[in-house]
């Protein structure tokens, strides 16, 4: 088993398990076709966001930027890693639903182009820290349009009980908007919206847009400003399992263009831009991770665990949503998958599984297991649970392999402890 020409199990003898690995050529690719898709629907009129909270680190930050996206941040850290990387704060787009004041500090200290603002206390505070530096900046306002996508009720962010955005019904929302242009160190120049992440269906989006674009036009007729952006936010699916129904992320961009067009006929607005915010259909399909198959514990009539070694310190998502994955051991990846495996990681709890009764090739001890799709929310959110190191990501293209997050050592874990 290959992945951009990179053979698995040179890449998992060369640089240890667990590995995540992540193909520099597909996440280009997906890049690429999100910038022609803005060109195709809305003559460039608009851009395209990666959501870094799915994958982040200097280097996924500086590939993006060089294919021609912005930087969505969700917290200090990941602002300094995009401006470490090289991002020009104006690329940049700081999320998140209670964001501090030393981090409002270093967004503006380093003129961070859109600053999202959730809710009515951060835009107050946001006066304040501008006023504070004598800076205007420029905002954005976090809109929650009351609709329920269909995807993990963790991971569903539009709908009214959602602890993200302000409210469209109620009227907050608007009420927001008044606020923001009395500021005197705000600038409004977009709304945002955000719906769920691992939406399966076109609908959700397309009404999003329509929510949002009647927002707008109130914005426009009530108060007499027109409005530069709107970002719609993230969220297409991804193909966990084969089986998965998956919509071409091109078609939802389609069915969006085709509404947003539509409506600013209908409500005389002129088109404003546009900027989604993908994180999953970046990152996700491009990464895998490697891992050396343990012990193998067969429990008649109940099931058989295959022990990796890594787990929910390197890949917390099944035990958390019990999210799909596809699982196959790659050093048999042409034979029959004919085996029902639990996958077992190595912490100390019974929860951590990677996987259950998924069919794989009749596994070994010391045969390399493969989990594909991995490349979103799996580094981004691993954790240290029982000591255990974070493992090292390599950037494959073309054949070539290179570390571009170093593995975690021993040390490494005990360096803050005094
Ligand atoms: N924009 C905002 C404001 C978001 O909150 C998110 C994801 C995105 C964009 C990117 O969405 P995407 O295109 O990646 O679906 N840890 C969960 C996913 C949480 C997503 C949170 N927000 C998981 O592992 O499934």
């Amino acid at each position: 088993m290959a992945i951009s020409g990179c053979d698995t199990i040179d890449l998992a003898k060369k640089y240890g398990t667990p590995l995540y690995v992540m193909s520099e050529d597909e996440i280009r690719r997906v890049c690429g076709s999100y910038v022609a898709s803005f060109q195709k629907f809305y003559h460039g009129n608009g851009r395209p966001i990666y959501a870094s909270k799915a994958f982040c680190c200097k280097e996924m930050c500086r590939i993006v930027l060089s294919e021609g996206l912005d930087l969505e941040v969700v917290s200090g850290g990941e602002l300094f890693t995009a401006l470490q990387a090289g991002v020009p704060g104006q690329n940049i787009h700081f999320q998140g639903n209670n964001k501090t004041i030393p981090e409002l500090e270093l967004a503006v200290d380093n003129n961070v182009g859109d600053i999202v603002v959730d809710n009515l206390s951060e835009l107050e505070k946001l006066e304040r820290v501008a006023a504070c530096k004598g800076k205007v900046v420029h905002i954005s306002l976090r809109i929650k349009p009351g609709i329920d996508a269909h995807t993990h009720e963790f991971i569903r962010t539009g709908q009214i009980d959602s602890k993200f955005g302000l409210d469209l019904a109620s009227g907050e929302a608007f009420c927001a908007v008044k606020r923001a242009l009395e500021l005197e160190h705000i600038k409004l120049m977009g709304l945002h919206c955000h719906i769920g992440s691992q939406i399966m269906e076109k609908e959700p989006f397309v009404h999003a847009a329509e929510v949002m674009l009647g927002l707008m036009s109130q914005i426009k007729t009530e108060l007499g400003v027109t409005l530069d952006f709107l970002n719609l936010g993230g969220g297409f699916g991804i193909h966990y399992k084969e089986t998965d129904d998956f919509i071409p992320y091109i078609e939802y961009m389609e069915a969006v263009s085709i509404k947003i067009h539509e409506k600013c006929t209908e409500l005389q607005l002129d088109l404003p831009k546009i900027f989604i915010e993908p994180g999953r259909s970046v990152a996700g399909e491009a990464g895998i991770t490697l891992y050396t198959v343990g012990g193998i514990r067969e429990i008649p009539d109940v099931r058989s665990y295959v022990a990796i070694d890594g787990g929910m310190f390197e890949n917390p998502r099944y035990a958390l949503y019990q999210s799909d994955y596809t699982c196959l051991i790659a050093n048999k990846a042409n034979q029959p998958a004919g085996y029902t495996a639990t996958v077992a990681g190595k912490c100390c709890e019974s929860g951590d599984l990677i996987q259950e009764h998924t069919k794989i090739q009749t596994p070994e001890e010391g045969d390399i297991l493969a989990v594909l799709s991995t490349g979103a929310y799996n580094y981004s959110m691993a954790s240290n649970y029982n000591r255990n190191p974070r493992p090292a990501c390599v950037m494959v293209r073309n054949g070539e392999g290179r570390v571009i997050i170093r593995g975690e050592t021993y040390q490494d874990l005990i360096r803050n402890d005094l």
